[in-house]
């Protein structure tokens, strides 16, 4: 199983075909997304430009960039115009920034959300395993950020750490036909997947956890249950990078090797992963019709 793994990374967009006496490599329509990509921080400022050239070599041709708070604007807005059309922003007010000051950070996304377009608000939610501090600060920046997202028809990108029944409880509060989203590096078990998939308009994100030999195995198992239609492929560089990187940075390249995880499991092939995976976020982020 590892060995096929393997070869499918490594060729995953290309396929030998014999013309007259010479064999050609051919490259496949694949077209991968990253969902949840923070490449503006500073752990890429030294060779962007060349990950943004190997993610488009492997097929990756859409990341999505979910902000952290007012501190990460500038840069995550500036990797989004260097790469425009491959790179797309969120904005919102990412958990773990959500300390004394959290109403005039939300202000700050508010006003950005008034300015100009964004693909989707995130990243927002819940963190329960660094600080607990914050976690009524924490509920209201979540609900609040919910309720804006709902006014303006856009879909919200998930955080959820040691907290996915506090984030259900308001999900499911708040749910109605203009709510939708992505359970970003989901961490819940079968039980709660298949909540998430009852909400009606709300995806699951799949990264590198997938491939971890034993943390992994819980998330292998939703995959398993979930149906395709309901998946999508992320990242979430520079962390979680998946095996055989893991402990290292994480980078947008290595989408297809998530993805040739997801194809073993499910039993299908890697341009079947690409083709609905990419297929999903697409028509998540596309504007609300
Ligand atoms: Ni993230």
């Amino acid at each position: 199983m590892t060995a096929k793994i393997a070869t499918l990374h490594e060729n995953q967009i290309f396929k030998s075909k014999l013309i007259g006496k010479r064999v050609f490599r051919i490259k496949l329509k694949t077209m991968f997304v990253d969902t949840h990509a923070h490449l503006y921080l500073e752990q890429f400022d030294k060779d962007i430009q060349e990950m943004m050239v190997q993610a488009q070599e492997k097929g990756v041709e859409k990341i999505y960039l979910p902000n952290i708070d007012s501190g990460s604007i500038e840069r995550m807005l500036a990797l989004e115009s260097k790469y425009e059309g491959r790179c797309f922003a969120m904005m919102g007010l990412h958990p773990c920034s959500v300390k004394e000051d959290y109403e005039r950070e939300l202000n700050i996304v508010k006003e950005w959300l008034d300015k100009r377009p964004f693909c989707a608000i995130g990243e927002i939610g819940i963190d329960l395993y660094w600080d607990k501090t914050f976690f009524e600060e924490q509920k209201k920046a979540f609900r609040i950020q919910i309720q804006w997202a709902k006014e303006m028809k856009l879909p919200i990108v998930i955080h959820a750490r040691e907290s996915m029944d506090e984030i259900m409880e308001i999900v499911k509060d708040e749910n109605d036909e203009n709510l939708r989203g992505i359970f970003h590096c989901f961490s819940g078990h079968i039980e709660q997947a298949r909540e998430v998939v009852e909400l009606g308009g709300f995806l699951i994100g799949i990264g590198g956890v997938l491939t971890f030999k034993n943390s992994g195995k819980m998330m292998r198992e939703v995959v398993e249950s979930v149906d395709l239609e309901y998946l999508v492929l992320e990242t979430d560089s520079p962390y979680l990078a998946p095996t055989p990187y893991r402990g290292k940075r994480n980078e947008s390249t290595y989408i297809p090797l998530i993805a040739s995880h997801l194809a073993a499991l499910k039993g299908c092939s890697i341009e079947k992963i690409a083709a609905v995976t990419s297929n999903n976020s697409e028509k998540l982020f596309s504007p609300f019709v």
